[in-house]
């Protein structure tokens, strides 16, 4: 946490990390507005940047093309260092060394819930995942708990974790603010 302090004592850039479907991006602008910050949903700014939708650049140029462009915009956050709060892909943090670059960049929130809960989430909007896209419906909360159990080690060395699987986007956006804060 070494990034830049507001005057409320923040370190920013805030970054919100976990699983698909965890709810980075909609707890992301819900925070952003509360502390009237800007927000940026990482991948949005890749689609942008690479004009094109993450499903067509993973089936197009591969997985690997997509991290280099993901972390490409991240690192970019990581140097400008502005007031700002952003949603980062699952797979970002466990990208290379993107999580030191976060943590010394300003301050990052694991929002943690159980594979379970995330399964139910996902099921429905699988398409827009290409790493979920193929796995049948029977299969994906095995699938999602492997994919976590891997990943739980990167996500847990975030500054601030949270429980957020259970209430709604003002209480969990509420605790997030309190450890914020201090
Ligand atoms: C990914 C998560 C996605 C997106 C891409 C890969 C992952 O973002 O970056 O499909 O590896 O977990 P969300 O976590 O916002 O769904």
């Amino acid at each position: 946490m070494n990034g830049i302090l507001s005057e409320k004592g923040i370190a920013f850039p805030v970054f919100l990390i976990g699983f698909m479907g965890s709810g980075k991006s909609t707890l992301g602008s819900w925070l952003a507005a509360r502390l009237n910050v800007d927000f940026v949903d990482l991948d949005r700014l890749v689609e942008a940047c690479e004009g094109m939708p993450i499903p067509l650049i993973f089936a197009q140029r591969g997985e690997e093309a997509f991290r280099v462009a993901e972390r490409r915009a991240l690192l970019d956050f990581c140097q400008q260092g502005r007031r700002v709060v952003v949603s980062t892909g699952g797979g970002a943090p466990c990208y290379r060394d993107n999580l030191l670059h976060m943590q010394r960049a300003g301050t990052t929130v694991y929002l943690q819930l159980a594979a379970e809960e995330l399964a139910t989430r996902l099921r429905g909007v699988q398409a827009e995942r290409p790493l979920l896209a193929g796995v049948l419906p029977e299969a994906l909360a095995g699938h999602v708990g492997t994919m976590l159990a891997a990943r739980e080690p990167y996500y847990s060395q975030a500054d601030l974790v949270v429980e957020a699987g259970v209430g709604g986007i003002p209480d969990i956006g509420e605790q997030v603010l309190r450890l914020l804060l201090g």
